[in-house]
């Protein structure tokens, strides 16, 4: 009897996983060696100078935490943070408020801005939350809103963040890889991120970027990191020269990453942002064609994650349904909506490898053949035409 396990073959267009490049996953069958097989440091060091280009950055501290994106969010607040602290942290949508749970985790005074969900945090948000703060130690805030779709403008937030003297931490886990991120040139201090959205990488690592201001502030710390598993101080003793042993690096994962990272320099950043935007409005284009409403205003609309309100649909059908007849029928994954908008959106990603002409093309001819069985009128080839005009 067969055991093993064999996925479904998916188009990947939700708010992550994506899909990952062949090369990518047969990096991960390669085989094992040890954590400190010095073939394996060489990488460590390959991984560590293409996310210095990825984040651009060349704060030394710039390596992957083992773990998911949220062990990223953890590792920059458990680091910076202890008892009594303040952090004011900006809350657009679902991630922003898991900011704020580990804040307050941390035993940190969490003062928490909240924005109505779908909008950009604004200057005039962080002036604001600034001021309801006594000394924030941190501000700190999601750059692409994954639950939402909104793109809030760091470069025109951070100099805000700094006339305040705090250190300001950035989630990129949905920007990097498909839209500019300058760790450097905006001034973040700790930034974070997933390898399984633009990267194109399976879950499982979180690049992470500390700059100078960061690293002081953790060497400064009365007490001990909380978290012993993302102590920083151990950590980097073993991404930097010492190369201490703190935990078993996950070896394959490691793997994957470069190879994500080396597809990600062939292209090039800016072409790889150009891809994005592409298809994005293509996407767009198509969508609106078939009667669904943007969550977010144009200027502030993620390029990577899109998302929208459907059309009315007849009765006796939901956003659901016809997402998991999608599945079914199509093989092709898109998200619903979050916390607020549980119901309400479909957030449709183009992310990596997943954001390619020929998959916009795909799910809007699948759109054009599914919504006006859930009682949508649609003109036939409307989407598609639409998408194909805007190139
Ligand atoms: C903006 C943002 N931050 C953090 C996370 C958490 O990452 P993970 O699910 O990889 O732990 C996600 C995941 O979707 C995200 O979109």
């Amino acid at each position: 009897m067969e055991t093993r396990f064999t996925p479904p073959r998916r188009l990947l267009l939700g708010p992550g996983p994506s899909d990952a490049h062949p090369r990518v996953l047969a990096a991960m069958s390669l085989p094992l060696i040890g954590h400190l097989d010095p073939a394996f440091l060489a990488l460590m060091d390959d991984v560590k100078r293409m996310l210095r280009a990825v984040f651009r950055t060349r704060n030394e501290l710039t390596f992957a935490v083992s773990g998911t994106g949220s062990a990223g969010m953890e590792a920059c607040l458990v680091n910076l943070l202890e008892e009594g602290d303040e952090a004011v942290v900006m809350v657009n949508g679902e991630f922003g408020r898991r900011m704020t749970d580990i804040v307050e985790r941390c035993r940190a005074r969490a003062v928490a801005y909240e924005i109505p969900w779908g909008r950009a945090v604004e200057p005039e948000d962080v002036e604001k939350a600034i001021a309801q703060a006594r000394s924030p130690k941190l501000v700190a805030l999601v750059h692409a809103e994954t639950s939402t779709g909104a793109c809030s403008p760091i470069a025109e937030l951070a100099p805000i963040v700094a006339r305040s003297g705090a250190l300001f931490v950035v989630d990129t886990v949905t920007s990097l890889g498909g839209c500019p991120v300058e760790a450097d040139g905006w001034g973040i201090d700790a930034c974070y991120s997933g390898t399984q959205k633009c990267l194109s990488c399976p879950p499982g690592l979180s690049p992470v970027t500390f700059g100078t201001r960061a690293l002081e502030a953790v060497r400064r710390r009365r007490t001990k990191v909380q978290s012993w598993y993302l102590d920083l101080t151990m950590i980097e003793k073993y991404w930097g020269a010492e190369r201490v042993y703190h935990h078993t690096a996950p070896i394959s994962m490691n793997y994957a990453l470069a190879e994500a990272l080396r597809l990600v320099e062939e292209e090039g950043l800016e072409a790889r942002f150009e891809r994005h935007r592409q298809n994005h409005l293509a996407l767009g284009a198509g969508l609106e064609a078939l009667g669904f409403r943007f969550v977010v205003e144009p200027v502030r609309r993620l390029w990577m994650l899109n998302s929208v309100y459907l059309p009315a649909l007849g009765e006796g059908h939901d956003e659901a349904r016809l997402r998991r007849q999608l599945l079914d029928e199509f093989s092709i994954e898109v998200g619903g909506g979050l916390g607020a908008f549980k119901g309400k959106i479909w957030r449709i990603g183009l992310m990596g490898e997943s954001s390619q002409r020929v998959n916009v093309i795909r799910l809007l001819e699948a759109l054009e053949v599914m919504l006006p069985q859930a009682g949508v009128s649609v003109r036939p080839g409307a989407a598609v035409a639409a998408a194909e005009a805007c190139v």
